[in-house]
């Protein structure tokens, strides 16, 4: 037996934040958009995750104004977007009323489908997010973060899936940042979920450890509703399993998506030149390409090996890669076993670096290590050691609340904070999660707005092709 299974295609998010470090542009995604439209996916992720960051921090561009473009161009197709929790786009806890109004102008603006995760797989941290969407009636897709621990097994996985459909999940994901899953694992996994749960289960898995694809094959034979790929020139490595070479290898059996396999090719076309001129202007990097085992051995999710990658290179120390990759699953023990993926994936790898260029451990801390230590991101899957606590915060009071419970509303603060810049409602959502990262390209927008000749911009954009 079986069914078609569906796909989601990550190429506009996933792909792009673990390849390139979220480097793609508005301009080099909409020429493509209503070819991936015409495929018939299952949802297209196309925001949420890096990318508003990056829009804002490297590409000064504004990335509301993404979503409405790509909106506009894919009709048919669900938009997909990844959101942090409690963390939305960024790397701490907010208030929830600024999470409830980053929901509201996501769906506002063109997001279909929410796919909410925390860190840490404390669900208290999923609550404000998931009644948000429910409100204004976005597809909620709840998470599950997979990863390999003392204390996690299939039977926590399972239980987890479950309590997230109680609390009102459309459908389930789980997702395997690291590329930790193995085949008959991931069978296993999957089978046990589809026997206690009834929305569908979407997996989400990286190549980074060579097993992605064998571990889509099996979690399909197990039941799964739909999985996560990319485009072949922007797949594999840290990035997802190729989309064509799925869609082939399941037709004609009754796992057939019935996609045109001609038409996914053309889309190929389009990427080519553009994997090509990544990898000349070196924003690929061929260290993150291949087939890692380190991951299977440390633990370490597919955009975390190449920010550890450009981390050393900063500082001239990248003959420290490998002592580095030995250290972080050490801090992910001592800091609870938290699953690996943004933010604590960033807060591990920080730490990792800094316990082993700073030549003794936690000889320097940085914040968010003490944070995950008081509390600040929510319940660790395991309880920290009374030694590391007092090692890492002394004897600072911890947070055992939710901890957004303690945070008041900010969102009139902001508001009034960044006044000047305002030109739609959805920037205050910019300025909240991201700060001057925000109120710099405001800036950039103004100059570009009164300054600078409309031709003179136009122009430029031609003269450079993609
Ligand atoms: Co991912």
């Amino acid at each position: 037996m079986g069914k078609p299974v569906r796909i989601t295609e990550t190429v506009l998010r996933d792909a792009h934040q673990s390849l390139i470090a979220t480097r793609m542009t508005t301009e080099e995604i909409l020429p493509i958009v209503e070819k991936l439209d015409d495929i018939g996916y299952h949802s297209l992720e196309a925001w949420g995750g890096a990318t508003f960051d990056s829009c804002l921090r490297f590409l000064n561009e504004d990335p509301w104004e993404r979503l409405r473009k790509i909106k506009d161009k894919a009709k048919k197709t669900p938009i997909q977007m990844l959101f942090r929790g409690q963390n939305i786009l960024g790397y701490k806890h907010y208030a929830d009323d600024v999470v409830e109004y980053f929901v509201q102008k996501s769906i506002a603006n063109g997001i279909d489908i929410i796919r909410i995760f925390d860190a840490l797989n404390d669900i208290r941290n999923l609550k404000a997010a998931i009644n948000a969407s429910k409100k204004e009636k976005g597809h909620v897709q709840a998470t599950v973060c997979y990863t390999i621990s003392p204390v996690h097994n299939i039977e926590s996985f399972v239980k987890l899936g479950k309590e997230l459909e109680e609390m009102g999940a459309d459908s389930i994901c789980i997702k395997d940042m690291a590329g930790l899953l193995l085949p008959y694992t991931a069978y296993d996994l999957v089978k046990a979920m589809k026997e206690k749960i009834k929305i569908p289960i979407q997996l989400h898995t990286h190549y980074t450890s060579g097993e992605a694809s064998m571990v889509y094959l099996k979690a399909i034979e197990a039941g799964v509703d739909v999985i996560d790929c990319a485009m072949s020139p922007m797949a594999m490595g840290t990035s997802q399993p190729p989309t064509e070479p799925m869609v082939a290898a399941l037709q004609g059996t009754p796992y057939d998506t019935g996609y045109d396999l001609d038409k996914l090719v053309e889309i190929c076309e389009y990427f080519k030149p553009l994997r090509e001129k990544y990898i000349s202007s070196g924003l690929m990097n061929t260290k993150v390409m291949g087939v890692d085992v380190n991951t299977l051995k440390y633990q370490v999710p597919g955009g975390m090996l190449s920010n550890l990658v450009s981390q050393l290179k900063q500082q001239g120390k990248e003959d420290k890669y490998d002592e580095v990759l030995k250290e972080v699953p050490r801090v992910r023990e001592d800091l609870g076993f938290p699953p690996l993926v943004t933010p604590s994936s960033q807060i591990v790898g920080t730490q990792a670096v800094l316990n082993v260029v700073m030549g003794e451990r936690y000889k320097m801390i940085s914040k968010e290590t003490k944070g995950i230590v008081r509390g600040e991101y929510g319940k660790t899957p395991v309880e920290i050691k009374p030694e590391i606590v007092k090692k890492i915060i002394g004897d600072e009071e911890r947070i055992t609340c939710r901890p957004a419970d303690n945070i008041p509303p900010e969102l009139e603060k902001m508001k009034k904070e960044c006044a000047e810049y305002i030109e739609q409602d959805e920037d205050v959502l910019s300025y909240a999660l991201f700060g001057q990262v925000a109120t710099k390209f405001f800036e950039y927008r103004q100059a570009q707005k009164y300054k600078i000749d409309p031709d003179l911009v136009d122009r430029e954009a031609k003269t450079h092709p993609i």
